[in-house]
This record gives C-alpha cells, sequence and structure tokens, in this order.
C-alpha cells in the first residue's frame, strides 16, 4: 500500500524526540514489511508498545484440513453454518469456522453479533468482506466504519478488535494470508501510483482519519501466530500492562484500509473479458477478484456468460453474494454459496445456461473469486456446508446408489 497517510500528532522529523504533554517521550514504533524493505508505518505509543504482563496458550478453532478427493467441485452452503441464534454468542474473530485453505491462505466464515477480542493475526495479512452488517474496526490506527460490500485489509500485526453495530448480524468472510495482501502491482506506477487503466484508485480506499485510544491495564490481546498447531499455527494471549489503543499519531503507507465492491467499475468488452479484468487484490500464490452488476458482451453475436475453461494452476473459489449468477443457474447455487472448482476440472455454464444468456445486456451478480494457485483442502466448516451433489450438476445425475 503506496498511498501515504498521516493521522494524529507526529514530529516534524522521524526518530526525533516527540513528548507527551507531560514531558515524557513517546514510544516510536517502526511497523514494516520485509525487513525494512517495503511498505512501513511510525507510530507514536504513550506507553511502551512490547510490553507484557502475562502470556498463555490460545486454542484456535479448528483449524485442521481434509483432502478434497476424490477431486470434485463442490457446493459449499455458508448460510448453513451458523444456523437460528448462532450469531449472538460468536464474534468475528474466535468464531471463525474454516471453510477452506492451504499453506498460502486460509478462507473462514462467521455471523457475528459479539464485540470480538482485541486480536492481532501475525502470520500475514487479512482481507475480510464483508457480506451483510455493519461494525467498528477498531484499530491501533484508528477506527474504520465498515459495513455490506466492504473489503476490510488489516495488515499484518495491526491490533484490532470487530465491533458489530445495527441491528443485522455481521457476516464476515475472512481470507488470511500467509504473506501480504495488496492491488495487483499491474495496476500500479513503478512509485505505487494507481494507473488510469485500474478499476478503483486511491479516492476509492478508506483508512483511518484519527487517532483511537483507548482506556484500561492488562488488556489481553489474541495473537495468531506461527506454531506447530494444523495448519502451521497456535495462538497465544497476550496482556499488556496497558491498553494497546495508546498511538497518538502515526504516518507511512502501511495501514489497514477499506474498499467497497460497489466502487469497483468494471471492464466489459464487445466479446468475453478473462477473470484477470476481474481482480481486486493479491497475496502470494492467491488472487481475489470480483465480479459486479454490469453491461455485459455487446458483439452481436457474444455468448455473455463464460466458455468451459480448465485453469491448469488454480482452484477457483467463487462465493456468490448478490444478484442471479447466470452461469450457474439450475445448479442450486444462490447468495451464501460457494462453489469449488479445482484445478484438474474443466468447469463453465450449467447446461442451459448459455442459450438463456444470449442477448442479455446487464448482469446483476455480485461474487468474490479467490483464485489459488496452490490445491485448497477443506476445512471443518467446508465439510459442513458441503452440498454432495453439485459434481453431478452438469450431467445430471450421479453415481446410481
Ligand atoms: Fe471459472
Amino acid at each position: 500500500m503506496a498511498f501515504y497517510r498521516q493521522v494524529g500528532s507526529v514530529p516534524p522529523k522521524r526518530h526525533t524526540q516527540h513528548r507527551r504533554p507531560d514531558g515524557g517521550l513517546y514510544s516510536e514504533e517502526l511497523i514494516g514489511e520485509e525487513g525494512f524493505s517495503s511498505d512501513s508505518a511510525l507510530l507514536y505509543h504513550s506507553g511502551i508498545p512490547s510490553a507484557l504482563v502475562d502470556a498463555r496458550p490460545w486454542e484456535l478453532p479448528d483449524q485442521t484440513l481434509t483432502p478434497n478427493a476424490p477431486l470434485v467441485p463442490r457446493h459449499l452452503k455458508l448460510h448453513d453454518l451458523f444456523p437460528g441464534e448462532e450469531h449472538k454468542a460468536t464474534d468475528a474473530v474466535t468464531g471463525r469456522r474454516l471453510v477452506l485453505g492451504n499453506a498460502d491462505v486460509r478462507i473462514s466464515y462467521a455471523v457475528s453479533s459479539l464485540t470480538s477480542p482485541y486480536y492481532r493475526n501475525a502470520t500475514g495479512d487479512e482481507c475480510v468482506y464483508v457480506e451483510r452488517g455493519s461494525a467498528t474496526l477498531e484499530t491501533s490506527f484508528g477506527a474504520l466504519e465498515v459495513g455490506q460490500g466492504d473489503y476490510v485489509i488489516i495488515p499484518r500485526t495491526t491490533t484490532h478488535r470487530w465491533v458489530p453495530t445495527g441491528t443485522e448480524p455481521l457476516r464476515t468472510y475472512a481470507i488470511e494470508a500467509n504473506s501480504h495482501i495488496a492491488p495487483p502491482k499491474r495496476y500500479l506506477s513503478r512509485y505505487g501510483q494507481f494507473l488510469e487503466h485500474a478499476p478503483f484508485c486511491e479516492r476509492d480506499l478508506r483508512g483511518p482519519t484519527e487517532p483511537l485510544l483507548g482506556e484500561g491495564t492488562d488488556v489481553e490481546v489474541y495473537v495468531k501466530h506461527r506454531g506447530n498447531g494444523p495448519g502451521g499455527l497456535a495462538g497465544t494471549v497476550h496482556v499488556t500492562p496497558e491498553h494497546p489503543f495508546d498511538v497518538v499519531g502515526w504516518d507511512g503507507c502501511l495501514y489497514p484500509y477499506a474498499f467497497n465492491i460497489a466502487d469497483y467499475e468494471p471492464i466489459t468488452g464487445r466479446v468475453h473479458q478473462p477473470p484477470p479484468v476481474h481482480q481486486v487484490f493479491e497475496g502470494n500464490n492467491f488472487v481475489i477478484c470480483n465480479f459486479v452488476p454490469r453491461k455485459v458482451d455487446y458483439h452481436p453475436l457474444a455468448v455473455p456468460v463464460p466458455y468451459y475453461h480448465s485453469n491448469v494452476d488454480s482452484d477457483e473459489i467463487m462465493f456468490y453474494v448478490d444478484g442471479d449468477y447466470e452461469a450457474r443457474k439450475g445448479s442450486g447455487i444462490g447468495k451464501g454459496s460457494i462453489s469449488v472448482h479445482p484445478g484438474g476440472h474443466s468447469h463453465g455454464p450449467q447446461p442451459g445456461a448459455v442459450e438463456r444468456s444470449l442477448g442479455a445486456e446487464y448482469f446483476d451478480e455480485t461474487a468474490v473469486m479467490v483464485d489459488t494457485f496452490r490445491p485448497l483442502d477443506l476445512g471443518e466448516a467446508g465439510v459442513a456446508s458441503d452440498d454432495g451433489k453439485y459434481a453431478w450438476s452438469w450431467s445430471g445425475r450421479g453415481p446410481s446408489a
């Protein structure tokens, strides 16, 4: 994230004395990526950011993974995962249920109404897509008001918590990387400015605008980090003597921000455009794309739904958020569904969808897609929400009983 921001009180020159009203010094902290060789921010804490008074294990939600075997495309029904009033006992961090994962990225889902604990992901950046509901994301950089359709990018090690607001449960689709998540390099100038052909730009990104200070002592912060548990993860609860939100000012190019899917300007053509025109973010060994309401292909003989395709290098995970997804009609897929189209399997429109799409001028679909370059395994929530029959939806019949 190369877009420079300055919030709150910072001294005119970096690494110089910055004093509190009582005459003491603020603690300057650099949060930087790739060992001082990439984006960073300088934060000014009233306390000492490394101070701890206690630590204990945090048992993470179930991170076990089950191979997609035998290899088949799958339909996962996320809206079946938190039935009834379960959201009232769930928060957006500890309540995440793991849907899919590999060594590069984990996708999980939560429907929550509780405020999460203070939390920090020390394994990589998070991109949390807000499917429904609204929340205040409180962070050590300041607060972000987020809601339906927002991608919330939270850099590794940012202490934060999710505070649901409004009356609707908060539905969050968390894409946790073991790397950094950023807009594709091809959208950016060599110095990091969004180029004219990019489908969004700096004006569409919302960052913190003022410091957020918390009060309290002996505050618990849940830390997800590298370890010996499933997925190479482990958890620890740190107890800090002062509140972790003690940053009076910061500046730099590394901070949490939000981008709303409705601000993505779709790129369309006379004939079908390939998925890379829909890309919004990327991490190591995966990309995030979105399909938004748009005018569709306008050649007089255009076929608006996709051609069959075998993404030989990718598993393709489509999360259907809104509208009617034309290519999947007749497959049982609807809002809240995920389709898993694994590498090694050719996929495309369900029977009849091509003919039905001819002459269409507009698709009202909204979907978020994650393509991974290494195969994904199923998390416990992926196994639990599998409809068990999607693989046979193109042929109309499955194995005989
Ligand atoms: Fe596809």
